[in-house]
């Protein structure tokens, strides 16, 4: 088997997942200097955002570092559901004072795109990962180009044959314990989702590229099982959400420190994309999944207000508070620090 440092350049077997939404560079540069592959997620920024956010890590680390997008495809507005949508939302709009009609719509996340690689190709970041399968053959190309290795991740064994026929360089196999966004792209079947455990071997057995095992590894023996079991390093993302170089709000930070983060469930509640996080009122009241919510990412435009009212109440009912179902690695240490420990010895 290949190892880390031939597939990626790095010294420990640990990859710091990209996180949109709870960090940005500084995270990254703290992992990437301690040896692991630090990830800069890029599905929140601007062209101007992520321009500053490569500048940084280009001044601030010499070592290999992963850059991330989401690949979805943009859906068009559908005026009906989103009208229901609000129509739904409108007891909360009414109990924080929000006039609904001032509540934006809009796609929030953007996928990956030719301007996005523009600004990457001034960077030449040596690693792309993706999330919800890959772009186009073209964009591809464009990113290979400078050299980059691609990832991406697989929720099943079938998305895994799917990204290797299309050249990836290694495949993160996503377990259902994953917090954040399930990457799944073939098919919207939540039975299809497996636990990591099962998925990576399987994965492992099933392609000939390496296979970076991610979802509920929390420590040093967590990354040793993930590697006995097929995968050339783990991708970890839940146990940096406390690290002092992330930016999670104080409400996701103390509700994972509390017993609420013994709870995640796969909600499409504030994307209208599956994905894990804290039990919480919005949740409960509407959710976990729901058929009225419009599809990914137009869903977040409606929840942005009662996040930000509830927020700044210091109350997180809701927010979205991804978590993988094992926080307990959760640390409020430097990224370094969690980075070396979670490195089997
Ligand atoms: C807060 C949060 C945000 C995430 N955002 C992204 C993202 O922007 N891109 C991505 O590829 N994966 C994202 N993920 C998923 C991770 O890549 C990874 O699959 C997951 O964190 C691994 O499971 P763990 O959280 O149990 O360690 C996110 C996960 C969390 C917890």
């Amino acid at each position: 088997m290949v190892s880390i440092r031939e597939l990626l350049g790095i010294e420990l077997p640990i990859i710091q997942a990209p996180m949109a939404g709870v960090q940005g560079s500084a995270l990254a540069v703290a992992v990437s200097n301690a040896g692991g592959l630090g990830s800069l997620p890029g599905a929140l920024l601007s062209l101007d955002g992520l321009r500053a956010e490569l500048g940084f890590i280009a001044a601030n680390t010499s070592k290999p570092f992963n850059v991330n997008f989401f690949c979805h495809t943009a859906p068009p507005l559908d005026p009906d559901r989103e009208a229901a949508w609000r129509t739904l939302l409108r007891p909360y709009y009414d109990e924080f004072g929000i006039d609904v009609s001032d509540v934006p719509s809009g796609p929030g996340r953007v996928p990956f795109s030719h301007d996005v690689t523009d600004v990457l190709s001034e960077f030449t970041p040596p690693i792309v990962s993706f999330h919800f399968g890959l772009p186009s053959a073209e964009l591809l190309q464009r990113v290979r180009r400078w050299g980059a290795k691609v990832l991406s991740s697989a929720t099943t064994v079938d998305e895994a044959r799917w990204l290797e026929s299309r050249g990836v360089d290694a495949i993160i196999a996503q377990g259902l314990e994953a917090g954040g966004h399930r990457g799944t792209f073939l098919s919207n079947d939540l039975s299809t989702q497996i636990g990591t455990f099962s998925l990576v071997p399987q994965i492992a057995n099933a392609v000939s590229v390496p296979v970076i095992a991610a979802g509920g590894i929390a420590s040093a023996g967590g990354v040793a099982a993930a590697l006995a079991l097929g995968a050339v390093a783990a991708q970890i993302g839940t146990a940096y959400l406390l690290c002092q170089e992330a930016t999670t709000s104080q409400v996701h930070r103390a509700s994972l420190q509390s017993a609420a983060a013994h709870h995640t469930v796969l909600t499409n509640v504030f994307t209208g994309r599956p994905a894990r996080g804290i039990v919480n009122r919005m949740i409960r009241e509407i959710g976990p999944m729901c058929d009225i919510t419009p599809e990914f990412p137009l869903a977040a435009a409606a929840v942005q207000p009662l996040r930000a009212k509830a927020e700044a109440r210091g109350s997180g009912d809701f927010s979205p508070l991804w978590s993988g179902q094992n926080a307990s690695g959760c640390r409020a240490i430097p990224a370094a620090e969690l980075t070396k420990g979670l490195a089997p010895t």
